[in-house]
């Protein structure tokens, strides 16, 4: 997943406000970096591998001259991680010049075609062809609208681009991937995210699927693929996005771990009729799948455990990249809950898709309030836990928990007796007392394995535990149902092994206890996560007692704070991790 930014203005210099721009939205992809610049019907193009920071500091992107700009951070799809393969890609001819996010799935196709009547390409980008077969058609036919109408109509895949001609237009085509038109006082921004631009102005208007932009100095207009030109409403758009600031906070990922006291009480707040209309449906519904991805797929597994143990109501949790190859059968009389954080993973969407293609009803539990899931959804709650930068999810797990427990709630009315308050405070606690998990970070940096034990109810605490070992340092690291252990795992066990024993005081209690000792006898480290000592534990972080149901939204958290330090030991960049991105937009 990638991030693009088109700029406009009468008076300003176009580069530094696009430089933060992109700065503000390295979360959705961080390999490398690019800006284009036109001034005085010339287009200049700077770019480089590299986080946002150290490219400007190598090549300076923000002294670029002019007052109109394109920009791009790239999360490599198509192509390995080069100077060349960074966006922006210039045409054959040097007078237009594009960034892209998404994929253009017929481009040797076209570039073949290409190729033949003689254009060459520098990139192993599918990218690339955007470009030439805009200067193609722009050449045919010497007007910009007619361009990006031809070019959209032979392009295949899912796509925005914006494109800058040499003359200072710019144009931008959507198609399954975001955009959105910012507009400010004497200047216009095209970005891939609010963030692109919130800084400037909050003024914004989320363009349609299948629709392009034209841009320039003196204002905007914006078409439907037939060329219809089509009516958009500016909205104001929260300003809690200006909240994406680290502050005092040395990462993204501290910063949300810390906010969660305040984000679990708000989750699902503002939504309270579409709680109940969800309600409703499940109560109603013939069949329920629950489904996700990664972190949002954990949660899902914990709903599922939730309705069936506390409101009698089975559901099927499908793996979202797994959904269109599992043997389900949808009907209209089916619901399927849609968990994401970003509302925009390919894979949630492609399920969706096909749930819907059945007659069933969709309800996503989202924070991406503007996302593509959210209008594909027939009831819709918000996470309501503000804007998440941090790569590896943390206070977006634990807001769709809160939100799957109030669920809980009323289907069992009120059967749990759950107090967010209380969870709260025992969450600021265990946030206050860190000193522990730093020392055990430390320990961990030269480790190679970490194995996350948890049975019931803790065992998709155990694999979220195991995501973010693995995702913030690298680490391999495995979530393992306690009582699997001696089905195999045990022959991996001996003194170069730590092992995570999720282990709070309840009805898992003894058995997970007896796993912890047959590992220890192999010789590995253990350390507890319980709110009772114990002489097996080489490291005991200590937890508060609760009631049995609700310790996964306290046990995770000094497994967050742990994952952090230990990136921290190990020099990774928590905010950043390798290879990853902040929402998976590509299957
Ligand atoms: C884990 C993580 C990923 C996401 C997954 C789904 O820390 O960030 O595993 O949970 O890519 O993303 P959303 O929830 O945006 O659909």
């Amino acid at each position: 997943m990638c991030s693009i930014i088109g700029y406009c203005s009468k008076g300003l210099a176009a580069a530094p406000i696009i430089v933060k721009g992109l700065k503000r939205m390295e979360y959705r992809g961080y390999d490398s970096v690019g800006v284009a610049t036109e001034s005085n019907n010339q287009i200049e193009l700077k770019k480089a591998t590299g986080k946002v920071d150290e490219v400007n500091l190598k090549v300076q992107l923000d002294s670029l001259p002019g007052k109109i700009g394109i920009g791009h951070t790239r999360w490599a799809t198509h192509g390995k991680v080069t100077d060349i393969n960074a966006h922006p890609h210039q045409s054959n001819s040097g007078k237009i010049a594009i960034v892209h996010n998404g994929i253009i799935e017929n481009f040797e196709e076209l570039k073949k075609q290409l190729e033949n009547e003689g254009y060459s390409f520098k990139s192993e980008t599918d990218s690339e062809v955007i470009a030439n077969l805009l200067q193609k058609n722009y050449e045919s036919t010497r007007d910009v609208k007619e361009t990006i109408m031809k070019t959209v109509a032979e392009i295949k895949g899912h796509y925005t681009f914006v494109a800058m001609f040499e003359n200072g237009q710019l144009a931008a085509a959507r198609f399954h991937e975001p955009l959105i038109v910012g507009i400010g006082k004497d200047d216009y921004f095209l970005s891939s995210d609010v963030l692109g631009f919130i800084e400037r102005t909050d003024e914004a208007i989320y363009v349609k699927n299948r629709n392009f932009v034209l841009m320039n100095s003196s204002g905007i207009q914006i078409f439907d693929f037939e060329g219809n030109e089509t009516k958009s409403h500016i909205v104001k758009v929260s300003k809690e996005f200006a909240d994406a600031y680290k502050g005092d906070y040395a990462h993204f990922t501290l910063k949300e771990i810390s906010e969660q006291p305040t984000t679990i009480i708000k989750a699902g707040k503002k939504n309270s009729d579409e709680i109940a209309k969800a309600i409703d449906l499940i109560k109603h519904a013939k069949t329920l799948y629950i489904t996700g991805s990664g972190t949002s797929y954990n949660a899902a597994v914990i709903a599922k455990y939730l309705f069936a143990k506390h409101a009698k109501i089975k559901a099927e949790i499908i793996l979202a990249s797994e959904f269109p190859f599992s043997p389900i059968s949808i009907d209209q009389n089916s619901v399927v809950i849609a968990i994401s954080q970003s509302g925009e993973t390919a894979d949630i969407l492609e399920s969706v898709d096909l749930a819907k293609k059945s007659n069933a009803k969709i309800i996503s539990i989202v924070n991406n309030l503007m996302s593509s899931l959210v209008r594909r959804s027939s009831c819709v709650i918000g996470l309501n836990c503000g804007p998440e930068i941090g790569v590896a999810a943390t206070k977006s797990f634990t807001a769709q928990l809160a939100i799957i427990y109030k669920i809980t709630e009323e289907l069992c009315d009120g059967c749990i007796g759950i107090d967010l308050k209380k969870v709260s405070d025992l969450i600021s606690k265990l946030i206050s007392n860190k000193s522990k998990i730093q020392l055990i970070a430390k320990e961990l940096k030269e480790v190679t394995d970490i194995y996350v034990l948890g049975r019931g109810i803790h065992y998709p605490i155990a694999s979220e535990a195991a995501l973010k070992l693995k995702e913030l340092t690298y680490i391999h690291a495995e979530g393992i149902p306690g009582g699997e252990l001696k089905h195999g795992p045990l022959a991996l066990m001996d003194s170069n092994v730590y092992v995570l024993i999720i282990n709070p005081n309840d009805s898992t209690y003894d058995d997970t206890l007896t796993s912890a000792r047959e590992i220890r006898a192999r010789g590995a480290k253990i350390i507890g996560i319980s709110n009772k000592s114990s002489d097996v534990y080489d490291h005991w972080i200590e937890i508060p007692t609760i009631d049995e149901t609700m310790y996964p939204l306290i046990e995770i958290i000094p497994i967050q704070l742990l994952a952090y330090y230990a990136a921290l030991e190990k020099d990774t960049d928590p905010d950043y991790p390798r290879n990853l991105a902040k929402s998976v937009t590509v299957k």
